[in-house]
C-alpha cells in the first residue's frame, strides 16, 4: 500500500516502522505529516524528507480514539475534573477527540452557557472536543441558539442522574424531537426511564435498603428498555437522529435492533464497565462501581460483545465520570455520587481483550473511531488514517503488561472499579493534528490549549424524513411565533 501526496516537500513528522490499523487491515507502512495532516503513507524509502522521525518499531498506529462521552465537569466542580486534567487523561488514553457532557454547572442550555464552556476547553484542552447541549423542556426554544454556538449534538436525560437535570416528559420529547430533527444534528440519549426507577428506589429506601447493591435493584434492565423502545418511536415519527448511550443491557438490544430494521437513524454505544464488570464488582468495589446506568448481572456481557461484532451496537465510548474519593465512599449508596473516571483506560483496557482475542484490532478501531467519525459527519476527517485526514494518531504497544492504579491516573478522580487490574496494552504516544500531546509517557505542557473545538467540521447528512401530520408543522410554527 502506497499513497503519496506532493513528495518533495519537507513534512514535520515521519513514523517509521509501525503497523497501521484501519478496520479492514493492519500493515507495516510509514507515516508523513504535514500541518497537521497525513501526508502520505507507504514505504519508509518512499517517505519526504521530514523535521522529526519518530521510530514507532514494533508498535501498533491506530486512529486516535473518538470518546463520545465524557463529563470533564468544567465549568462547577474542579474537585472532580476539569479541562485540563480530562484532556490530560485522554491523551494518555490514546483519545484525540471528546465529546463532553453538559451537565456542569452552569448546565449547557442556553447559549451564553455554551460560549464560556467553548472559552474555558479551547483554553485548556489537549486534544480536539465537541460540545454538547441538554435538551430539556427549558431548552426547546434555544435549539437554534446552541448550534449557532456550536454543538456537536444534543444530550435528553430521560432519567435524573448527576447534576439533576430534569427528566422531559414524553410529550415534550416529542416537542424537542421535532425542533431538533430538520437540523440533522443528533440527539444523544441517557435512555432510563425515570418514573420507573424513582418508584424501585423509594421502595427500597423505605425498607432500609443502602448496600452498593441496591443501587442495581432500582433500575433493573426494564428501566432501560422502555426507553430505548419510547425513544426510538419519537425518533421514527418526527426523523430525528438519535444515539443511545452507555447501552448496558442485553434485553435493550431487541428495541435497537427492531428499531435499525425500521430505518430509524438510531445508533449505540457500550462502554468498557458493562463489558468487563458485573454484579460481583459490587461486593469488591462497593460504591465505587456506583453508575447509570448500574454494572449488570454477568449474563449481559456476552451479548453486548455479539452485538459490537454484528454492528447493533456502533461505538466504545467510556462515559467518563469522574468524582472525588470522599462522594465515592459514602456508606449509604444512595448518597454515592454515580459515576467513575474511563477515559485514560479505554484503549489499554479494551485492546487487552483484543489481545485475548474477543475481537480483531480493526474491529477494535471500527468502534473506537470510524463509527464516532462517521455517525457524527467528522469521517473522514477524523476517525481514519488516510492521506488528507487530520493526523489523530495512537501509538500503542501491544505487549506492554502493567496493571492500573489510580494514584497514578492523569484523571483527578483517583477512584475506580480499575484499580488493580491487569493490562496488556498501553498508548505510548498520542499525536492530535500532528502535534504530540503525550510522548513516551509524558504530558506534552505546551500542547496545553492547542485542542480545538470540531462543530465547525461537523458535516451531518440532509435531515431523515418525517412521518409528518398537522402536529408538526403545528409545533414548529408555535415555535417560531
Ligand atoms: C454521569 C455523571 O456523573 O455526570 N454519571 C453516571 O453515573 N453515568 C451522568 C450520566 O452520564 O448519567
Ligand atoms: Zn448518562
Amino acid at each position: 500500500m502506497s499513497e503519496v501526496a506532493n513528495m518533495g516537500d519537507k513534512v514535520d513528522l515521519v513514523i517509521n516502522g509501525g503497523t497501521i490499523v484501519s478496520p479492514d487491515a493492519s500493515y507495516k507502512a510509514s507515516i508523513a505529516i504535514k500541518d497537521g495532516v497525513i501526508h502520505a503513507i507507504g514505504a519508509p524509502e518512499a517517505m519526504p524528507p521530514a523535521t522529526q522521525i519518530l521510530d514507532a518499531t514494533g508498535l501498533h498506529i491506530l486512529p486516535g480514539a473518538i470518546d463520545v462521552h465524557v463529563h470533564f465537569r468544567d465549568p462547577g466542580y474542579p474537585q472532580k475534573e476539569d479541562f485540563a486534567s480530562g484532556t490530560a487523561a485522554a491523551a494518555f488514553g490514546g483519545v484525540t477527540t471528546v465529546f463532553d457532557m453538559p451537565n456542569t454547572l452552569p448546565t449547557i442550555n442556553n447559549a451564553e452557557a455554551l460560549a464560556d464552556k467553548h472559552k474555558i476547553a479551547s483554553a485548556k484542552a489537549y486534544v480536539d472536543y465537541g460540545l454538547y447541549a441538554v435538551l430539556g423542556e427549558d431548552s426547546i426554544e434555544h435549539v437554534d441558539a446552541l448550534i449557532d454556538g456550536g454543538v456537536i449534538g444534543f444530550k435528553l436525560y430521560m432519567g435524573n442522574t448527576f447534576g439533576r437535570i430534569p427528566s422531559p416528559t414524553t410529550g415534550a420529547m416529542l416537542e424537542a424531537f421535532e425542533v431538533v430533527a430538520p437540523t440533522g444534528k443528533r440527539i444523544s440519549l441517557h435512555a432510563e426511564t425515570n418514573s420507573i426507577m424513582e418508584r424501585r428506589e423509594a421502595r427500597l429506601r423505605a425498607s432500609g435498603r443502602i448496600e452498593p447493591i441496591a443501587h442495581l435493584a432500582a433500575r433493573p434492565a426494564v428501566v432501560a428498555v422502555e426507553a430505548v423502545a419510547r425513544a426510538a418511536i419519537l425518533a421514527e415519527w418526527t426523523g430525528a437522529r438519535i444515539h443511545v448511550l452507555h447501552i448496558s443491557s442485553a434485553a435493550e438490544l431487541q428495541p435497537l435492533a427492531e428499531a435499525k430494521a425500521r430505518g430509524v437513524d438510531i445508533t449505540g454505544e457500550t462502554c468498557p464497565q458493562y463489558l468487563l464488570l458485573s454484579e460481583p464488582d459490587y461486593e469488591k468495589f462497593g460504591g465505587v462501581v456506583r453508575v447509570n446506568p448500574p454494572v449488570r448481572e454477568k449474563p449481559n456481557q456476552q451479548p453486548l460483545w455479539n452485538a459490537l461484532m454484528d454492528g447493533t451496537i456502533d461505538v466504545i465510548a467510556t462515559d467518563h465520570a469522574p468524582h472525588a474519593p470522599d462522594e465515592k465512599t459514602r456508606p449509604d449508596i444512595w448518597t454515592v455520587d454515580c459515576g467513575f473516571p474511563g477515559v485514560e483506560t479505554q484503549m489499554p483496557l479494551m485492546l487487552t481483550e483484543i489481545n485475548k482475542g474477543r475481537a480483531t484490532i480493526n474491529d477494535y478501531v471500527r468502534w473506537s473511531a470510524e463509527s464516532p467519525a462517521k455517525i457524527w459527519g467528522l469521517y473522514p476527517r477524523k476517525g481514519t488514517l488516510t492521506v488528507g485526514s487530520d493526523a489523530d494518531i495512537a501509538i500503542v504497544d501491544l505487549k506492554r503488561e502493567w496493571t492500573v492504579d489510580d494514584a497514578m491516573i492523569q484523571s483527578r478522580a483517583k477512584i475506580s472499579p480499575w484499580h488493580g487490574r491487569k493490562a496488556s496494552a498501553l498508548p505510548i504516544h498520542t499525536i492530535v493534528r500532528g502535534r504530540f500531546v503525550m510522548k513516551d509517557r509524558i504530558l506534552q505542557e505546551e500542547a496545553r490549549g492547542t485542542g480545538q473545538s470540531v462543530h465547525a467540521i461537523q458535516q451531518m447528512p440532509p435531515a431523515m424524513p418525517a412521518n409528518t401530520d398537522s402536529t408538526m408543522a403545528a409545533i414548529t410554527s408555535v415555535q417560531k411565533a
